[in-house]
């Protein structure tokens, strides 16, 4: 395989429409920095992506396409296959991308001035899905202990009275929480009892770090399945983001049809067949490489996490489960956030994601993406130490 397990490669992403690379001096000031913001992987998607995609690129003809069989079932094996997830094909629809799917779920199932839940430190377009399309937000925010994140039950109960759905990252974004099974089921059973749509955002799932374990919300029980819309995506899996395609999960019929029929009146229930391809292509091969790139993701994580203890012991990783997303605590510097991102882009020269954008609790906090070469890990924890 030409491309697979070729984690340790530093590639060239300058010019190429990325946002993560080619827009650092729009949004830090200054284009000689690390970037580590962007949640995309700087590794080189998988040979049997590239080769599919290349292969119907050759395809002289690029007219309007349909959802095959291929599709449908690469996505039903993979679910059970690596989630033990058991789904049929008139669940599945088609998504642009997970964010606009977090959108039409907040469009097709409530109305302006409705409440939807958020559980903060989270993800920062929740947000903007519930103030944009004017719903009412209301925060359900993590509990931070001992550098771990937990639920607050009490008060999600609480909140889920005045709520029509729960935004939920599952696994968590920005905090990298892999919650459990007992966990969602606390979640969902609060949602079954006050009625609230869960629309679970799952588009993390693969990326578990070993020994954990994703449970999809939907699987839990049927009574939770009936109300749970879940989004996800071969995006972060593969490092396709770039081609904005995504599914959706529905089990009831009833809510089936009224997210898709949104989707269909404005005309994107069907995406483009290179990310369909893609994500076939990703579903039906992609389980070794994943468990591959996993155990470099744990390596880089691990690398940081003792760096930290030995070299800065003011800047704690907080415990992660899954994602590439380091979630550092930076509080117990005693620095300003504006000093910490001063220091950061100015004096050390890296491009993170500073933690107030991700609302309640992330102030203090900064997000360095790390699936990167462990080169890159090196010489970012270098940099880090000459400034804090
Ligand atoms: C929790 C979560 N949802 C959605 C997205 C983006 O999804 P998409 O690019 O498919 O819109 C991200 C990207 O970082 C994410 O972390």
């Amino acid at each position: 395989m030409k491309n697979s397990y070729s984690f340790d490669t530093i590639i060239k992403r300058e010019n190429t429409g990325s946002i993560k690379y080619d827009l650092r001096k729009e949004y830090f000031g200054k284009s000689d920095i690390i970037p580590m913001w962007v949640a995309d992987m700087d590794f080189a998607i998988p040979d049997f992506i590239q080769d599919a995609v290349i292969k119907r690129a050759q395809h002289p003809v690029y007219g309007y396409t349909a959802l095959d069989e291929n599709f449908y079932n690469s996505v039903i094996d993979w679910m059970d296959k690596r989630h033990n997830w058991k789904i049929k094909k008139e669940w599945i629809g088609f998504t642009p991308g997970v964010v606009p799917a977090l959108n039409f779920a907040i469009l097709a199932f409530s109305k302006e001035g409705d409440g939807v839940i958020v559980q903060p430190p989270v993800y920062f377009p929740f947000f903007s899905a519930v103030k944009d399309n004017n719903r009412i937000m209301l925060e359900n925010k993590l509990i931070y202990k001992d550098h771990y994140y937990t639920i607050d039950y009490n008060d999600l109960e609480e909140k889920a009275k005045k709520a029509k759905i729960l935004l939920l990252s599952s696994p968590h974004n920005p905090v990298g929480r892999c919650w459990t099974k007992e966990e969602l089921t606390k979640i969902g059973e609060i949602c079954v009892r006050h009625n609230v749509i869960i629309v679970s955002d799952e588009i993390h799932h693969d990326l578990i770090l070993p020994g954990y374990k994703h449970t999809p919300m939907a699987a839990i029980s049927e009574s939770i399945a009936n109300q749970t819309i879940t989004c996800a995506a071969p995006s972060k899996t593969f490092n396709v983001a770039g081609l904005a395609s995504s599914v959706s999960v529905i089990s009831n019929p009833d809510l089936y049809k009224r997210f898709n029929s949104l989707l269909d009146r404005l005309h994107v229930s069907r995406g483009n067949f290179f990310g369909y391809t893609a994500l076939t292509a990703g579903y039906s091969k992609g389980g070794d490489w994943v468990d591959e790139l996993m155990k470099y993701i744990e390596g880089n994580f691990k690398y940081l996490e003792s760096f930290l203890n030995s070299e800065l012991p003011d800047i704690h990783l907080t415990k992660e489960e899954s994602t590439f997303l380091a979630w550092l605590d930076f509080t117990e510097t005693g620095l300003t956030e504006k000093k910490i991102k001063e220091n950061l882009i100015f004096e050390a020269g890296l491009a993170f994601s500073p933690g107030s954008i991700f609302g309640a609790g992330g102030k203090g906090f900064q997000r360095m993406n790390i699936a990167a070469p462990k080169k890159i890990i090196e010489k970012a924890c270098e940099k880090l130490k000459k400034v804090f």
